[in-house]
């Protein structure tokens, strides 16, 4: 949510910092700006709309420096404009900032400030530090933005400069991620919210930490605590390289990343099923055995396309684990008061790892005394910083807001990790693991084939393209399914599209059933098949339309559907997977029919960093 690009030295600043901006548009797209150092003073330029917009500004009147900070927005306080646009200057323009986060006492501050004689020119939040490091600014940046943070509530990434120290940023942080980048050669120094901005330039970074800032210039960099004192950080490597986030072909993102899932599996099975016996080994899990067999219940903590990940993890854990888990979205979890205990644990789905729901959730886990597992994206994230536990997916980049392959690479995680539950817990055969390890370790071949039926879902989108009311259904391993392929649709496509547990139609939805509606439906073999079938007949003898997404081996379903999506045969906990991808590319294809803007939907930003 919003992205912050802060750059030193001696390349052509204005191209470095729209270098990293395009590679965090999906981060928020509703405004975007730069500050440039130049002769002494700041230079200024914003505007509302895309990252476009500004460097078609940029073009005829770009300002020459060698220090500069960027940001691309996602409104929180105030509307997308060019005077709420980041970087935000003081009263002079002396000092400008960028920040991600909320400042939540910024009403109190910005009345106190306003008393003493300061304007502000925004609605936004931000604007308060700017004016805060203004008070305090005696010819020292540092010392102006420890005094000034001081009296800040909430969360904050930030960047600051100051027209008196040209050569100087002054990055600090707290509940929202940053990350330093140090240049690959020497004489130029980098900061972001996101690894993706720097990827172009340097994959050596330092990790910011909660309560830390940053003092950077060309030549050198140097970690404080809020307080003053210094840290020592590791360097740490950055593995994505930057072809994995360019579109390489594609049309947009999200597709280049439906296809992407069978790599995507296969880096999230990586050597984690060993030799031919099929070994499980989940090294830095983190999690003793003893531990593992005294939990009495899990509850997995997401938001969005992680949660339904959870749901899909849910099912297996508890058919092949007799373990009870709970599912709920992380901004409701944080305040179930009762769910989290010592016998807990918490499972942490997050693409991002940044997601703020996510983390409030967490750290109400922690405070009730649960452990908690992370299962994430992104190497040293928030969420897995906070953990006690971890199993990185290594997806890759996911730069399309639409969650797709990490998704899929969430459900295989949590996959491996039922079966490591199941045979620490002995709840399941020696046999039965290696079966369903062997089914596991196929998936990203069957994943290969089910995106052969690319074409067709292309072709359905075609033909069902006036369709504007969907219902997704799903039972038992698909009810996730079909959460996930209704948000899909709704994300991208802007089309009403409602998940339900198929069971529930009778209760109410199947009011909406007219010939006006399509019904996409998971209906693969397993205990739900034949209550599933009756629920399309169900929607069929109300002029419904359906489309089943079903094994190649069903002769049945066509009787029950008026189009079939073939998917592959496996074992029914494992086949969300599979389910997951069709879902993904009809959705994909509705969209691009009604020429949406896939990549950066309305009003949706790829990493949510805002409770
Ligand atoms: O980064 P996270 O996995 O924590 O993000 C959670 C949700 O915001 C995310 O899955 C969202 O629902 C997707 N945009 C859906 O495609």
């Amino acid at each position: 949510m919003c992205g912050i690009m802060a750059y030193l030295g001696g390349r052509d600043t204005v191209e470095v910092l729209l270098e990293g901006l395009r590679r965090l548009e999906y981060r928020g797209y509703d405004s975007a700006g730069v500050a440039v150092s130049v002769d002494g003073k700041i230079e200024l330029i914003k505007s509302k709309g895309k990252i476009s917009v500004l460097a078609g500004l940029l073009q005829n009147n770009k300002p020459e420096g060698r220090a500069g900070i960027a940001h691309t927005r996602w409104a929180t306080h105030g509307p997308p404009s060019t005077a709420n646009a980041h970087p935000h200057p003081d009263c002079e323009g002396h000092i400008a900032v960028v920040h991600n986060g909320i400042i939540e006492n910024y009403l109190e501050l910005r009345e106190q400030l306003e008393k003493e004689g300061h304007t502000f020119r925004s609605e936004t939040d931000t604007e308060t530090l700017a004016h805060l490091f203004e008070k305090y600014y005696e010819g020292d940046l540092e010392a102006a933005v420890r005094r000034g943070l001081k009296q800040v509530k909430g969360s904050y990434a930030v960047v600051a400069m100051s027209d008196k120290e040209p050569g100087l940023l002054v990055a600090a942080r707290q509940y929202s991620p940053l990350i330093v980048g140090l240049g690959e050669k020497p004489g130029e120094n980098f900061a972001a919210s996101d690894p993706s901005a720097i990827i172009p330039f340097t994959r050596k970074a330092y990790l910011v930490d909660n309560g830390e800032m940053v003092l950077l210039t060309a030549d050198k960099v140097q970690v404080k605590t809020l307080a003053g004192k210094a840290v020592k950080k590791p360097v740490f490597h950055i593995e994505w390289d930057a072809e994995m986030a360019e579109k390489g072909g594609y049309k947009h993102f999200m597709i280049k990343e439906i296809f992407e899932q069978p790599h995507a599996l296969r880096e999230t099975i990586g050597d984690r099923i060993v030799g031919r016996r099929m070994g499980l080994n989940l090294e830095g899990l983190g999690l003793s055995d003893g531990y593992l067999r005294r939990l009495k219940k899990i509850a997995v903590i997401a938001c969005g396309t992680a949660s339904y990940a959870g749901m899909a993890g849910q099912y297996a854990i508890e058919k092949l684990c007799g373990v009870p888990v709970i599912v709920d979205v992380a901004s409701e979890l944080q305040h179930r008061e009762s769910v989290f205990d010592k016998s807990t644990l918490g499972i942490a789905i997050s693409q991002s790892g940044e997601t703020a729901d996510t983390l409030q959730a967490m750290r109400t886990a922690h405070r009730q005394g649960a452990k908690l597992l992370a299962i994430t994206n992104v190497i040293g994230s928030s969420v897995a910083r906070e953990a006690d536990g971890l199993l990185y997916i290594h997806a890759g980049p996911e730069i399309g807001v639409a969650s797709t392959k990490a998704y899929t690479s969430q459900i295989l995680a949590m996959l491996l990790f039922a079966v490591h539950l199941g045979q620490v817990r002995e709840a399941m055969t020696p046999r039965v693991a290696r079966r369903l390890l062997r089914g596991i370790k196929a998936l990203p071949e069957l994943a290969e084939e089910t995106l052969e039926e690319a074409g067709h879902i292309k072709s359905l989108a075609a033909k069902y393209k006036d369709i504007k009311r969907y219902l997704y259904l799903g039972r038992g391993a698909h009810y996730c399914s079909a959460m996930e392929g209704a948000l899909k649709l709704k994300e991208i496509a802007y089309l009403d599209a409602e998940g339900y547990a198929a069971g529930e139609m009778k209760h109410g939805p199947l009011a909406l059933v007219t010939e006006e509606c399509a019904v996409l439906s998971a209906v693969v073999a397993g205990p739900h098949y034949e209550k599933s079938i009756g629920n399309l007949q169900e929607i069929r003898a109300r002029a419904g339309r359906v489309i089943a997404v079903a094994n190649k081996s069903d002769k049945e379903i066509a009787k029950y559907a008026d189009d079939v999506i073939r998917i592959p045969e496996t074992e029914e906990v494992l086949s969300p997977v599979l389910a997951g991808i069709p879902m993904q590319l009809y959705a994909y294809y509705v969209a691009d029919i009604w020429d949406r803007e896939i990549d950066q939907p309305r009003n949706l930003a790829k990493s949510v960093t805002v409770e």
